[in-house]
């Protein structure tokens, strides 16, 4: 007879009260586990409420120090920095503009956080494409990478903690090393968006940073979604390359990648939880559908079942509200 059968009542004996469940649970994570994003707007007075994205909003420098000081008091201190220069800048302003939020972020928290800048010229660029483009509209991929790697420079001279390229350009993750290294950042930590999907589940962000493209879409750039295998090797290109920490985007329709991605590279993989996939969980909850904590609760646990080793998410800073371990 077979375990299964000769013990039918053993799953529901292990299910029945919190402390039996809390007993079997094998996926655990604190907030240390959890990165928030902050979006710096140049410019901006009042603070502007991110359309779907309950509890994030466009903000200017001051109020996203004070936002950053509550988020550290609730638990918080990772913090992925998404700088929206005013679109009547120059496109090289845009460095300019990166290092000097991250200075003031650090000038007042220093080592309280972990300030990670995501590295992508989408706010920047007339036509909203990560890349810059040629005379004939197609991506100029020299340019591209070095004025990624200026911007990467420039925000670690500011301070930044680590560098987060999200472009999806070819052969970035080395040419930020090795710029960063030439000047003296040896010791600042690449996450690259390693496995970074053409996506619909990106709405709420692009209009947070400004970014959607103004024609096309972004498919000869981000991975396919029926690609497993390109979806694969390109994270295990940016290990190569010399990315310190993997990720997948976005997270939860990623899930089956997150192993095989660690697997293949024995880094670790975390995975970004969209402004799609979290607008989604608000708008269940607005209709009274879900209880949106609960659900938010559920999906870090998963990624973690998944083997997701951090997690960037919208709502780090509930997580301690919600029950998570500081
Ligand atoms: C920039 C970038 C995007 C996201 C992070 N960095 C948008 C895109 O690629 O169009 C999406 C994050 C989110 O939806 O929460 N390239």
């Amino acid at each position: 007879m077979s375990a299964v059968t000769s013990a039918p009542w053993s799953r529901l004996r292990l299910r029945q009260s919190a402390h039996l469940r809390d007993l079997c649970a094998e996926t655990t994570f604190t907030v240390a586990h959890l990165i928030q994003p902050v979006f710096v707007v140049e410019g901006l007075g009042a603070a502007e409420p991110i359309t779907g994205l309950d509890g994030n909003s466009r903000l200017g420098l001051d109020d996203a120090l004070a936002t950053i000081a509550r988020d550290l008091d609730a638990g918080v201190r990772h913090f992925l920095l998404f700088a929206v220069p005013s679109p009547s800048g120059a496109a090289s302003a845009f460095g300019v503009f990166t290092a000097s939020v991250v200075a003031a972020i650090k000038a007042r928290f220093a080592e309280r956080l972990c300030l990670w800048v995501d590295v992508c010229l989408c706010s920047s660029t007339p036509d909203g494409h990560c890349a810059i483009a040629d005379g004939r509209g197609r991506i100029d991929l020299p340019s591209t990478l070095a004025a990624l790697a200026d911007v990467a420079v420039r925000a670690a001279e500011a301070g930044a903690d680590g560098v987060s390229p999200s472009d999806m350009m070819d052969g970035r993750t080395a040419w930020l090393r090795q710029a960063l290294d030439d000047r003296g950042h040896g010791m600042v930590p690449i996450m690259s968006y390693s496995t970074k999907f053409a996506s619909q589940f990106y709405g709420p962000f692009r209009e947070a940073a400004a970014s959607a493209p103004r024609h096309g879409d972004r498919k000869h750039y981000q991975i396919d979604v029926r690609s497993r295998t390109d979806a694969i090797a390109s994270s295990v290109r940016c290990a190569v390359e010399g990315a310190d920490l993997l990720m997948v985007k976005p997270g939860l329709t990623a899930l089956d990648l997150i192993g095989p991605i660690r697997d293949a590279t024995q880094r670790l993989v975390g995975a970004y939880q969209v402004s799609g996939e979290y607008a989604s969980l608000c708008a269940l909850g607005r209709a009274g559908l879900t209880n949106f904590d609960a659900a938010l609760l559920e999906t870090w646990h998963v990624f973690r079942r998944a083997g997701a080793a951090y997690i960037i998410t919208y709502g780090a800073r509930r997580a301690l509200a919600l029950g998570v371990s500081a």
